[in-house]
């Protein structure tokens, strides 16, 4: 989890807690009603709340290393009213404490970069996708840095056993970002 720790984590919640990264994403994704999608690197919770509104009968899992980041998700999302959908569980994307061939959906937004292990991250994606899954990953970036950046991300997507079906680039409220929708191969 490197420099992430309890500091780090009220820092965040305080600076960046609802980035409209979350929100814009959540948005442009086709989420069924009955879907089972866990957030890897989950920070305070923002994504799954705002997923929580389309998702009324199903389940939204957010997973992060650092306890005192749990903690403030878990404030946030008490007095939510998706909250009876929310979980939160400490773990890493190394190792993810949920069972083989559950989820629909895997959200990696702005945590890729954080991961210690990146061959293991993936692989325990592998494990936890079902068999017509999707892993969502969001970047945070300006066009120009993101277009070098795209490539290398998506080399690296495919080194890892994931074909991406749509790349897009949303900019709106202040942030551009890009996002890649992936599959098994
Ligand atoms: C930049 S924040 C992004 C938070 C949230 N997804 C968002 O977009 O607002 C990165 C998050 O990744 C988490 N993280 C750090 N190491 C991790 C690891 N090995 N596995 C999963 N998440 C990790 C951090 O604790 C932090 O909450």
């Amino acid at each position: 989890m490197g420099d992430w720790n309890s500091d780090t984590a009220e820092w965040y919640a305080e600076n960046y807690g609802d980035y409209p990264t979350n929100r814009l994403a959540v948005d442009e994704l086709d989420l069924l009603r009955d879907a089972i999608i866990v957030d890897i690197g989950c920070g305070t919770g923002s994504a799954l709340r705002h997923a929580s509104s389309r998702v009324s009968d199903g389940l939204i899992i957010g997973i992060d290393p650092v306890s005192r980041m749990i903690e403030i998700a878990r404030e946030q999302t008490v007095d939510h009213p998706g909250s009876d959908r929310i979980e939160y569980r400490q773990g890493t994307a190394e190792k993810i404490p949920i069972e083989d061939d559950s989820s629909d959906f895997v959200f990696a937004f702005d945590s890729l970069d954080h991961w210690g292990d990146k061959e293991k991250g993936f692989g325990e994606i592998h494990r936890i996708l079902r068999p017509d899954g999707k892993l969502v990953i969001v970047k945070d970036g300006s066009v120009p840095g993101a277009s070098t950046a795209c490539k290398a991300l998506v080399d690296e997507i495919q080194k890892f056993n994931f074909n991406v079906l749509n790349q897009q680039q949303v900019s709106a409220e202040g942030v551009t970002f890009t996002m890649w929708t992936c599959v098994a191969v």
